[in-house]
């Protein structure tokens, strides 16, 4: 019986090739017990086959923000970190689709990514769309958007880099603003005007669609990093050591790329 020949695929690219794994970025010690330990910091530009400024993307869901902006933007590179494994397929596969060699998708915890791993003023943007609110009080920890996180924003953006941050939750909005005050890293933020939507794709991400649609109000700001020395990589905490390792023994058939 013939061999079969390679799988086809629809249109566009290889999905892999847009897509790795946090747990695969950390060397193996990331998950061992050892409290001051810190990986080597790591430079995004190795994902990219061009060097261009790259924009980071927290939390991208189903990658319409990136898509679209690699898309509309190819001297930039994109690169979206995404903690829902299915979601973090579906970017990789939105920007295979789109043969977009400029954006790439990481499945895996930001916060960790950021914090631990990323380099010095390697990113011009960051950007958080739609965070999760996390309601319940117990879960508030989960927050994105807080003091530690606009600490780690900082340092990783370039001295005239800018975090874009959009809610539809205003107190989350105010408690994020007092947030990146307190850090003493950027300045006053500014509101965006909300775009006007001709259609469908004038949205900047799903979430933004499905909250105008319903006819509901989104917090947009920008901040601008002021001048300031940020402070240094954290290492890696125990607690994320133990998601990891949990994460590193689910990276099997369910969230490893498909080749
Ligand atoms: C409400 S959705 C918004 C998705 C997209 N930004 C949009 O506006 O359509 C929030 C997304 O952030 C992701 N997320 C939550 N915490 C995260 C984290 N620590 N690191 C990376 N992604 C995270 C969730 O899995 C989810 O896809």
């Amino acid at each position: 019986m013939p061999g079969r020949g390679p799988k086809k695929r629809g249109r566009g690219g290889d999905p892999a090739e847009h897509l790795r794994l946090l747990t695969e970025l950390l060397p193996a010690e990331a998950a061992a017990d050892d409290d001051a330990w810190l990986p080597a910091p790591l430079d995004p530009a190795v994902f990219f086959p061009e060097p261009a400024p790259i924009e980071l993307e927290v939390g991208c869901g189903k990658g319409l923000f990136l898509a679209s902006a690699a898309a509309a933007q190819p001297e930039r590179n994109y690169l979206g970190v995404e903690l829902a494994p299915g979601y973090a397929k579906l970017t990789a596969a939105r920007c295979a689709a789109r043969s977009l060699p400029n954006a790439q998708v990481i499945s895996g915890d930001a916060t960790l990514l950021i914090r631990s791993l990323l380099a010095d003023h390697c990113v011009q943007a960051v950007h958080v769309y739609f965070p999760d609110p996390w309601w319940k009080a117990r879960h508030r920890k989960r927050r994105v958007l807080c003091e530690p996180f606009f600490q780690q924003a900082a340092r990783i953006l370039a001295p005239d880099g800018t975090v874009h941050a959009w809610t539809d939750v205003e107190e989350y909005f105010l408690e994020a603003m007092e947030a990146a005050a307190a850090t003493g890293l950027f300045q006053p933020p500014r509101s965006v005007p909300e775009p006007v939507a001709q259609n469908d794709f004038d949205y900047r991400t799903h979430f933004e669609r499905r909250t105008r649609l319903a006819d509901k109000p989104v917090w947009r700001a920008e901040l601008d990093r002021s001048d300031r020395s940020p402070p240094n990589r954290q290492p890696i905490t125990p607690y994320e050591r133990i998601r990891l390792r949990t994460a590193a023994t689910k990276t099997d058939e369910s969230s490893r790329p498909t080749k």
